[in-house]
């Protein structure tokens, strides 16, 4: 039998205060009507002041561990993907580790900006199938509106703030994380960047981004690493039972399910309501999909998302 890292629970956060695109409209030159059409995005979710990356993701992971019956002491592994961290140094996993009261195992963060939660996925996985951890939690959690530009309307009306989190344990069988894919692709960083960083220029910068070149890409290499992960497995599209795509553009996500003939009752969409969040959108989705029982045991999900690097990837799981 094949040890693997079976998904017991995920949780959710969103931060209280709402900005809906109307909100967005009195301090910028846009629309709620240009929004919705390019993007699919109605409100994104703001953090207050004094709330970190590292509350969110504390509370979405009390969450998840509930979802899935297990205790924080059980937790020997946490893997944190964010791009906005509490502080450059430790790493924000650290500090959700101590408000967890958790004083085992190993805690890091993972940086992959928007792709963040599969490379994290993917790096509990393999500490599971390794035999180096039993019980991982997996933690996508950004205050990314902290890094926008709000004189930058092309970015500023694209992001929201939020955390998403799912336990991992190891079992042997045929449940668990099936296949995992990372790439990415360093020479089209300009495409998608902050122009700021503790090396660089000792400020934390702001998010630039070429969006339509953004887009090209998402829609070429997410479709690309898809149709890897059903490779891997021997898999035909028709057997994806649900695809949680990264929630970034409604266009992006309806034009995957297009291209795998998937109708959109397969696939999960939350980025009306919580726009992009980077590494928080497909924990944030899987969280609602398996709490609402959308997504049931035994059934087969592919998680998909690029972002800054370019990096990219995706994960096919039967839960
Ligand atoms: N409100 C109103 N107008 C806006 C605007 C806003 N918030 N942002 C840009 N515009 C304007 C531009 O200034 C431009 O005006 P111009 O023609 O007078 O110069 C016009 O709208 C078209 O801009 P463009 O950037 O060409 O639009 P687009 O159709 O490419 O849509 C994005 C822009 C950002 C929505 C789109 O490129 C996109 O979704 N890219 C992918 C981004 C993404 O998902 N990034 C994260 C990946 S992790």
């Amino acid at each position: 039998m094949t040890r693997r890292s079976v998904i017991l629970g995920a949780g959710a956060y969103l931060p209280e205060r709402v900005v809906t695109n109307d909100d967005l409209a009195k301090q910028m030159d846009t629309t709620d009507e240009w929004i919705v059409q390019r993007t699919g995005i109605r409100q994104r979710h703001v953090a207050a002041e004094g709330e970190f990356t590292s509350h969110l993701a504390a509370k979405a992971s009390e969450r998840a561990l509930a979802a899935a019956g297990v205790k924080a002491n059980e937790v020997d592994l946490i893997v944190l993907a964010t791009t906005t961290p509490d502080e450059t140094f430790p790493a924000t996993a650290t500090r959700v580790q101590a408000m967890l009261d958790i004083t085992r195992g190993a805690a890091f963060d993972v940086q992959a900006v928007c792709a963040g939660f599969v490379y994290a996925l993917a790096v509990a996985d393999n500490f599971i199938k390794a035999g180096q951890a039993e019980t991982a939690l997996v933690i996508g959690a950004e205050t990314f509106t902290r890094i926008l530009d709000w004189n930058d309307r092309g970015t500023a009306v694209l992001f929201g703030d939020g955390a998403g989190a799912v336990v991992l344990r190891a079992a042997y069988g045929d449940r668990g994380v099936l296949s995992t894919h990372l790439h990415s692709d360093g020479r089209t960083h300009d495409a998608l960047y902050v122009d700021g960083g503790p090396s660089s220029t000792g400020k934390v910068g702001h998010v630039r981004m070429a969006g339509k070149e953004v887009f090209k890409h998402a829609v070429s290499k997410l479709a690309q690493v898809i149709q890897e992960a059903l490779d891997a497995n021997g898999m035909a599209a028709k057997e994806i039972d649900w695809l949680v795509p990264h929630q970034a553009n409604r266009r992006i996500i309806d034009g995957m399910a297009e291209k795998y003939g998937l109708p959109k009752e397969k696939v999960v969409v939350t980025v009306d309501r919580h726009a992009n969040t980077s590494a928080a959108s497909v924990p944030l989705a899987l969280a609602e999909a398996i709490g609402d029982g959308r997504i049931k045991p035994g059934q087969i999900v592919v998680i998909e998302a690029i972002g800054g690097g370019l990096a990219w990837g995706a994960a096919l799981v039967r839960m």
